[in-house]
């Protein structure tokens, strides 16, 4: 992958947004090259956690074939040199003022951009189907009767755990593995079955959870999870700039606040999350 280079940006989200979705394209600044046929099509892609090497080969083909790729502000400008020189790069989480583009309008802009005939790639971080709102854009996109193909990638969850070199699932240690996320849609913990999720047993990996890891932590204890279970904060993995806070359900809430940290954050929380601690190996651990 070449040297990281500031892409072409829009100016602003809100000076793209179309005012309907045939202009959108017009708006955006994209022309359709030409031979390019008018029916266009779109690709929701995983960008993976953040590392441009974790990107898949089928997102990398998706991004050479793209007119237009639209992205979310914290994704590696690496990985947007894999489009083509004419595609245009819209950063539609980049924040005018205090707003970034609402959900409707990227949904709006991708539509009306495939409606020129562009090849659209939806760029998202992670897996696109995983807290990522893929499928309120694939609805739109459905229903606006444009083509589109999903892509997965590598999700927060997995980088985080192939950088602690802990098993999220373990045959005699986690038997399944839970997605949750710690922030409803009015900023508090989301009403969660907290007693089936303990009586699971499995590992628990909580998105964006860390400003409201002491509720998460409070309603797990209070189901009955040990007070002992290990947990782990990892802010930014996959990156160079990752870091991670270790402790167990208890002691995690105020050791993450004192951490402070400023990017993105999951928290694992499970025996074998014990085993980043120890760096021991599963059978040890089992055996001690
Ligand atoms: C809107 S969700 C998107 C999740 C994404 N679709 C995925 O599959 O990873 C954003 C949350 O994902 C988690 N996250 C995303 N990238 C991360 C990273 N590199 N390191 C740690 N957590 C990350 C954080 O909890 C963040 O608040």
């Amino acid at each position: 992958m070449s040297a990281s280079r500031l892409p072409e940006r829009a100016p602003c989200a809100a000076a793209i947004m179309p005012s309907s979705t045939s202009d959108a394209a017009e708006d955006a600044g994209t022309t359709r090259p030409a031979g390019r046929p008018a029916h266009g099509s779109a690709a929701l892609v995983g960008a993976g956690p953040g590392a441009p090497d974790l990107l898949t080969v089928r997102a990398a083909r998706a991004l050479g074939r793209a007119d237009a790729v639209l992205y979310d502000a914290l994704l590696d400008p690496a990985v947007l040199d894999l489009a083509p020189p004419h595609a245009r790069r819209i950063d539609v989480g980049k924040r005018c003022g205090r707003h970034a583009m609402n959900q409707a309008a990227i949904n709006r802009l991708i539509v009306g951009l495939a409606r020129q005939g562009l090849h659209v790639v939806r760029l998202k971080g992670g897996d696109p189907f995983l807290f990522g709102r893929g499928g309120e854009e694939l609805d739109a996109l459905r229903a606006a009767g444009v083509p589109v193909e999903v892509i997965p990638g590598v999700t927060a969850a997995c980088a985080a755990a192939a950088s602690l070199q802990v098993p999220l699932t373990h045959r005699d240690m986690a038997r399944s593995i839970h997605f949750i996320t710690g922030h409803g849609s009015d900023g508090t913990v989301p009403a969660h079955d907290w007693a089936a999720l303990v009586r699971a047993g499995g590992t628990i990996a909580a998105y964006m959870a860390h400003r409201t890891l002491p509720a998460v932590a409070a309603a797990l204890v209070a189901a009955g999870l040990d007070v002992a279970t290990p947990a782990v904060a990892v802010e930014s993995a996959s990156r160079a700039e990752e870091r991670h806070v270790l402790g167990t359900i208890a002691t995690l809430p105020a050791l993450l606040a004192a951490s402070a940290p400023s990017g993105p954050t999951l928290v694992l929380i499970g025996a074998v999350i014990g085993l980043a601690e120890a760096g021991a190996t599963v059978e040890a651990r089992l055996a001690a």
